[in-house]
């Protein structure tokens, strides 16, 4: 990716600086003070349910990331100018975090950090974020940019931080973001690696044999906290077949966390397949992820299911690497605008993305 640099123009509250402050600011702007990067991720089972206390299992996508650079400036308060991908039209985002509002995600992680850090702020730093990770396609974009957001800030104030403590202080974002998150977004982010998650738990998942996934995005954007207030409110109205529905994908959840652990493909793939047709009966599929599924498995996929909240957003198929190419293509012609391809490997400790964009003007692909 390529660095975009300091925004030469953003709306929005920018403070007017003198000359004399801005030729020092552009002076010290090479100071780079820290750094820190967080991948995108995918949940391969267990969304939603995983809200209500059930387990649910992660995925990072470490060929999409965000990264984040702290700059010393001549005076405070801290500055955070955002970037997104290009093919977003969110147009970049300038906070002052003494004035930024409360409920603004990004302000709200990088505060909870400086806090951390024993700092304020008032601290005279430009925290610089970048990110590739498409929003609304249950890629994590919101948690990356708050984990990123962490680790830089935590780098420079010369702190070593462990994955568990930037989960928690990017929690703060996702709080803005989505509500009442489970805490999985955030966590898988921040650890980098396979994890089973539950209860703000994370325990690193055992990969037995190495496998494959495509993840495909329907290029239709999803709502995570729209799409958890239907579910509460659908819970609410019926309590005892929602329970019931939440208890089997914690089942699932375990029986894949095992069928992974023994590197059995054809059982993850039917547990996937179960899982999906939960997640229909909830309401939370939509004709176009249903699409992509059915052709996913119509192409020879072990098994496939939608993956994060729904809505909109992307699927995730389990494939044999040798037929992975018949998946793609089947995956392009049912509407496809997006391809990632996520290699978990038999350590467990490390997945890998392969991306490729199926169309022109898809997230992250050509204009
Ligand atoms: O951000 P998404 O779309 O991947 O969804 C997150 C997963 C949910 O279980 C739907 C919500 C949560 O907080 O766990």
């Amino acid at each position: 990716m390529s660095e975009p640099g300091p925004p030469a123009q953003m709306g929005g509250g920018r403070s007017a600086a003198s000359p004399a402050a801005s030729a020092m600011e552009l002076e010290m702007s090479e100071t780079l003070l820290g750094e820190g990067r967080a991948p995108a991720k995918v949940i391969l089972v267990g969304e939603h349910a995983v809200v209500y206390g059930q387990p649910a299992i992660a995925l990072p996508v470490p060929g999409l990331e965000a990264r984040a650079r702290v700059f010393a400036i001549a005076a405070g308060p801290t500055r955070l100018l955002a970037q997104f991908p290009s093919a977003e039209s969110r147009p970049p985002l300038e906070l002052d975090l003494l004035a930024a509002a409360d409920d603004e995600p990004l302000a709200a992680a990088a505060r909870a950090a400086l806090r951390y850090a024993g700092r304020t702020e008032r601290t005279p730093w430009r925290i610089e974020l970048t990110s590739q990770v498409p929003s609304g396609r249950g890629l994590g974009s919101s948690a990356a940019v708050a984990a990123a957001v962490v680790r830089a800030v935590g780098a420079a104030a010369e702190q070593d931080w462990d994955a568990q403590t930037v989960a928690d202080l990017a929690l703060e974002g996702e709080r803005r973001a989505h509500g009442r998150p489970s805490g999985i977004d955030n966590t898988v982010v921040a650890f980098g690696r396979p994890i089973r998650f539950q209860q703000g738990r994370a325990e690193p998942l055992v990969v037995g044999a190495p496998l494959c996934f495509l993840v495909a995005d329907s290029g239709r954007r999803g709502a995570t906290s729209e799409l958890v207030a239907r579910v509460r409110e659908a819970s609410e109205a019926r309590p005892g077949t929602y329970a019931g529905w939440f208890a089997r994908i914690g089942q699932l959840v375990d029986d894949a966390a095992t069928a992974i652990a023994r590197g059995n493909a054809s059982r993850l793939g039917r547990l996937m397949d179960l899982d999906h047709l939960i997640l229909q009966a909830m309401r939370v599929s939509t004709p176009e992820l249903d699409a992509l599924v059915a052709a996913a498995r119509g192409a020879g996929a072990r098994g496939a299911k939608l993956a994060g909240s729904g809505g909109g957003g992307a699927i995730i198929a389990l494939v044999d690497a040798d037929g992975a190419a018949a998946v793609r293509a089947a995956l392009i012609g049912a509407g496809a605008v997006d391809l990632i391809q996520v290699d978990l490997s038999a350590t467990g400790a490390d997945a890998d993305a392969d991306r490729v964009s199926a169309a022109p003007g898809a997230p992250g692909g050509p204009a």
